[in-house]
């Protein structure tokens, strides 16, 4: 830990990349653990382009339900850890995988919503937008006038990232002289690469329960949930106490 907090003193920028293993400790489901999103729903019917020209509605009433989730759920000491620590850099970038919009409910400013966000809909011809209330889109509504129909305004398998983020995502990892990567399963891509693609200088630090498909390409794995390690990172930063070493896979040095 030291190592790391050493680096997050001396560093002037940090990037943060999230998964929806940040957003758990708030009651959450994520996409492939136990319980996941995909676990009990069929992605090709969810999350396409495709699925949702088969059925507009059976996509809808499952991102309603979604968007209410998110609205009911609060963020945790993980989400507030990251907007402290924005306060306490000078450069701070965190792009989420994550469409709940807990990191901005938190107080994160600075953040890239890399597969959009569940608060828009957007007109499949037109691309006209449209703000979402707490319990989405009605059903009846699902026709847009110019003959579209709207379509959350996310990301779905197969699809591009919107570009502007894509690039100011790259943009921070290459810069950034600690990297964190929190909550994530690091299979889904692009987004995965920016936590080791793009940066061969940076520190980098993965917080997360279980191993994933990076933790050998990392500096240091923090094996603890991350409403659990964030703020100990914080709480290290700001006191200069050393957080005790039980958490390490890959000691920090
Ligand atoms: N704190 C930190 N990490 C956690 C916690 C926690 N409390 N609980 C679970 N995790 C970890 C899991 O160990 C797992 O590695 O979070 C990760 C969640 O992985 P996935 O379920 O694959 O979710 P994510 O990485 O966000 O998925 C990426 O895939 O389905 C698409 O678009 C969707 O944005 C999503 C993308």
């Amino acid at each position: 830990m030291n190592e790391l907090i050493a680096t997050l003193r001396a560093g002037k920028s940090v990037f943060v990349l999230t998964g929806s293993g940040i957003s758990a400790e708030s009651g959450l489901p994520t996409f492939r653990g136990v319980g996941g999103l995909w676990r009990t729903h069929r992605v090709e019917e969810l999350a396409s382009p495709e699925g949702f020209a088969r059925d507009p509605v059976l996509v809808w009433t499952w991102y309603n339900e979604r968007r209410g989730a998110h609205e009911r759920a609060q963020p945790n000491a993980g989400h507030f850890a990251m907007a402290q620590l924005e306060d306490v850099l000078d450069d701070f970038t965190l792009a989420t995988q994550n469409v709940d919009s807990l990191h901005l409910r938190a107080g994160s400013r600075n953040v890239l919503e890399l597969h959009g966000s569940l608060r828009q809909a957007r007109c499949t011809h037109c691309s006209a937008g449209r703000s979402l209330g707490t319990a989405g889109l009605p059903l009846d509504e699902i026709d847009h006038a110019c003959g579209g129909r709207w379509r959350p305004d996310i990301v779905w398998f197969g699809e591009s990232l919107p570009q502007d983020v894509w690039q100011r995502a790259r943009e921070a990892a290459a810069r950034a002289d600690v990297i964190l990567v929190v909550g994530t399963s690091a299979v889904v891509y692009p987004a995965a690469a920016l936590a080791t693609n793009y940066n061969r200088r940076a520190f980098v630090a993965e917080i997360n329960p279980e191993a994933t498909p990076i933790s050998n390409r990392v500096a240091c794995a923090l094996r603890g949930s991350a409403a659990q390690v964030l703020p100990r990172i914080v709480a290290a930063l700001s006191s200069g106490e050393t957080a005790s070493p039980d958490l390490f896979v890959r000691p920090c040095g």
